[in-house]
């Protein structure tokens, strides 16, 4: 049974509990769902340095670039497998017009990006750079169509002039240099409908989206999954409506979480206290009864599991870093952030029969970032690592657990485990277990048991850090870094691991 503790009882009693041992029994002979590669995805909005300056320069740079992208993010972002990456918003994906996006960028047409800072967009970064940065990255692009400010013709056009094999949109594609069309899967219909993306009720998104689905058509070979603007956190009317009324028009829904609890005051990305790092923790994982929640409703309307449900911008949310422009969610990312990425994939290795997506918020420069860049520096963020460490799980058979660890509780009362865990088999027949030690000053010892595995020959990897408010800064890159982890004996097929507080351990069993 699970105990929960204050973060202040926690404290007192370590010393009594520092004896006790967590157990984790891996089933191995019980296999659950895959886990598909997807809930690894990324998130790339025009906003502050994202996309400029982030993710493109452009070929005429200083800074080392392959047509335009950044060489050394796009390096980082290779070795990271991301599967999807999602543009151009958010919010900004319900102002632009994706034909200032295309043709001579010296002709393009300038905006203001209102969401975002009033900085002036000018549209460099369009669709063919968009498309062409996926096919660099092998990655599967997901494209949120304008439903707020455009129309059902401007969107439906889009999905002609990138997947028409001919035609006058094939036409126009290839005058601007692309014969081949592009493959699109997966097409946003509108983002956060109910408020940057318009302000609309769920009922009347709901027509709306019918309406937009009816004309956003599959050519040639190509087939359009298409994802409805879905709730933010504990919305649950907001699910209930559009299953109600768009059903299976939607192959998948989304959902919106972040960490924060007051939007007023984040708190500051690397200057916090323990208590705010239990607020953090506690927010983290009041995701998972918020997702069993749009779960059981979507069960209500769906029970074969047909529609999807994609978490489509998670992660933290901090204040930004002083002297930024706060319109532009520049933050840095600690070990607070790498424990968050960490608990949050876990959870949502849990779910996969529903979950079959997440993009975490956003790739770079932008809230929980990969990667922060300035002029020509860029440091891989403990988020990063993080990300690393845990695609082997991408693809692999999700394998139960059992952890009889305590859970802590934040000042609101709510629970977050002590120790927390997840693994998967992956089609090399390797076992990859994931651990996750949220407390600040206790090291654990954790004992590993499976059901069939008798030998083990097991390797490890650990992303830890003196300080949880540790970060990578651009004058010290390697602040957080993984390294080799020994921490383990292994006797008669069980593992014994003494896992380090504020710690994220992975563990390669064969
Ligand atoms: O990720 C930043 C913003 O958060 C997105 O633009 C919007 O969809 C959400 O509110």
């Amino acid at each position: 049974m699970k105990k929960t503790l204050t973060i202040a009882t926690a404290i007192l009693i370590s010393a009594t509990l520092a004896a006790q041992t967590v157990k984790i029994t891996v089933h191995d002979s019980n296999e659950g769902p895959v886990i598909p590669k997807e809930i690894y995805g990324q998130f790339s909005e025009h906003l502050g340095s994202c996309i400029y300056g982030g993710l493109w320069v452009g070929p005429e740079s200083s800074i080392p670039n392959i047509n335009g992208y950044r060489k050394d993010v796009v390096d980082a972002l290779k070795t990271l497998k991301v599967p999807v990456m999602r543009w151009p918003g958010g919010c900004f994906a319900d102002d632009y017009h994706w034909r200032d996006g295309i043709g001579p960028q010296s002709e393009r047409p300038r905006m203001v990006n209102s969401n975002w800072g009033g900085t002036v967009e000018d549209n460099s970064f369009g669709t063919h750079e968009f498309m062409n940065l996926c096919e660099l990255l092998e990655c599967e692009p997901y494209i949120s169509g304008n439903v707020g400010s455009g129309s059902v013709e401007e969107l439906a056009k889009w999905v002609e002039y990138i997947t028409a094999p001919d035609g006058p949109m094939a036409k126009l594609r290839a005058e601007n240099g692309r014969k081949e069309p592009w493959k699109l899967k997966y097409l946003g219909l509108g983002n956060e409908a109910w408020g940057c993306g318009g302000s609309m009720t769920p009922e009347y998104y709901s027509h709306i989206y019918r309406r937009y689905a009816t004309y956003c058509r599959n050519f040639g070979d190509n087939r359009l999954y298409k994802i409805g603007s879905g709730a933010s956190d504990y919305d649950f009317n907001w699910t209930k409506v559009l299953m109600e009324m768009v059903g299976n028009r939607m192959d998948g829904v989304s959902l919106h979480y972040y960490t924060v609890d007051n939007w007023n005051s984040k708190g500051s990305a690397t200057e916090f206290t323990a208590e705010e790092y239990a607020q953090t923790l506690g927010k983290t994982m009041d995701i998972e009864p918020v997702i069993r929640k749009h779960i059981e409703i979507m069960d209500q309307y769906d029970p074969e599991k047909k529609i999807d449900l994609l978490v489509d911008e998670w992660g933290t949310w901090f204040d930004v870093e002083p002297g930024t422009n706060p319109g532009h969610l520049f933050q840095q990312n600690t070990m607070r952030d790498a424990i968050v990425a960490a608990l949050n994939l876990n959870i949502f290795h849990k779910y996969t029969d529903r979950i079959k997506m997440t993009n975490i918020a956003q790739v770079a420069n932008v809230l929980q970032a990969m990667v922060l860049t300035e002029g020509d520096k860029m440091v891989l963020t403990p988020t990063y690592h993080v990300f690393r460490m845990y695609n082997v799980h991408q693809d692999a058979v999700h394998l139960p657990i059992e952890c009889d660890a305590a859970d802590v509780s934040d000042a609101k009362g709510r629970p977050y485990p002590a120790v927390d865990a997840t693994a998967s088999r992956s089609a090399d027949g390797a076992i990859h277990i994931s651990l996750v030690n949220t407390s600040l000053d206790k090291d654990e010892e954790v004992t590993i048991g499976f059901d069939t595995m008798k030998k083990v020959k097991v390797s490890g990897e650990i992303l830890t850090s003196d300080k949880i408010q540790d970060y990578n800064g651009f004058d010290t890159p390697d602040t957080v870094c993984p390294a080799a982890f020994k921490g383990f004996k292994v006797k008669d097929g069980r593992i014994t691991v003494n896992l380090p507080a504020k710690s994220v351990v992975s563990l390669t069993v064969m």
